[in-house]
């Protein structure tokens, strides 16, 4: 019987963790599966996309910089990817229709609320940025009914727009119109620490008890939470449990298990910190 094939499909893939972590569900679950990081130019995405489950291909990950395009291919949406307009899981339904989910809101908010015992709900969240990433996560921020979600961004319109989209408790504000506020949790979904940079985020912003979460993760603390360490905030995570956690809701809608991702975090983050 052919193994089922699952792959991540982004340019470039080089350092994606995605096989290792889903190896590592598979031998929990003891399915029987293959998943391949493959690199797929830009021109050809599409194309690729669909010769991938033409050929039998079981479920897709996609990453950067196909998430959008990944989603406007997709017939069937569901309530986290409608939002986003992003999609990063991709599979077949029982009527052959292309369905895609974004399960990076779900993996974050798994990791805050379980694996690192924190609490949104009634909480105020201060989240930086207003592009893919902010817009993947919002749906599930909102779930976890939050008393507040102020958007901030660089290009205010972007917040404002978004604030506008997704309505319920949110705000939209510039960075200079943080001078007087303070939350209880600050969220980093900005690009900024690609280049090692942090967000013009005024210190005020954190209280003693504030928490900090930065959505990408790196060997050692991101730019992002060495600042939130350096302003006194009381916990700064980054987001490798995000990362297992979207990879275990992906798995989950493929193979109807939901695998257990402690284990998978812990192993990761020594490897990380091994090669630092
Ligand atoms: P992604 O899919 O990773 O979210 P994106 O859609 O290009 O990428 O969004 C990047 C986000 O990071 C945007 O909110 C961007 O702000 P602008 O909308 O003003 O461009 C934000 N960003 C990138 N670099 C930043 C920086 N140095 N300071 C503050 N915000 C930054």
């Amino acid at each position: 019987m052919a193994i089922d094939q699952y792959a991540v499909f982004g340019f470039p893939i080089k350092h994606s963790k995605s096989p290792a972590i889903h190896a590592a569900f598979a031998i929990q679950t003891g399915d029987a599966i293959e998943y391949s990081a493959q690199e797929v130019s830009p021109e050809r995405f599409e194309q690729t996309v669909t010769q991938f489950f033409e050929a039998g291909g079981k479920g897709l990950n996609i990453t950067v910089p196909f998430k959008e395009r990944a989603w406007a291919m997709a017939q069937n949406h569901s309530p986290a990817a409608k939002l986003s307009g992003a999609a990063n899981t991709l599979y077949l339904n029982d009527q052959g229709q292309l369905c895609a989910d974004n399960t990076d809101g779900k993996g974050m908010l798994r990791d805050i609320t379980e694996n690192l015992s924190g609490q949104i709900r009634d909480k105020s969240v201060l989240l930086l940025g207003a592009g893919g990433a902010v817009k993947g996560v919002l749906p599930s921020l909102l779930a976890e009914q939050p008393a507040s979600v102020c958007i901030v961004n660089r290009t205010l319109e972007k917040a404002q727009q978004l604030s506008l989209e997704v309505g319920g408790v949110t705000s939209a504000c510039a960075y200079e119109d943080l001078k007087n506020a303070s939350f209880d949790w600050v969220i980093n979904g900005t690009s900024a620490g690609l280049s090692g940079g942090v967000p013009p985020i005024p210190t005020s912003v954190l209280k003693p008890s504030s928490s900090c979460y930065d959505m990408v993760y790196g060997s050692g603390d991101t730019a992002f939470q060495a600042w939130a360490k350096c302003h006194g905030a009381s916990k700064a995570y980054d987001g490798l449990g995000m990362l297992v956690e979207q990879a275990a809701e992906s798995f989950a809608i493929w193979r109807g298990v939901k695998p257990s991702t402690a284990e998978v975090i812990a192993s990761l983050r020594e490897q990380i910190n091994s090669n630092a």
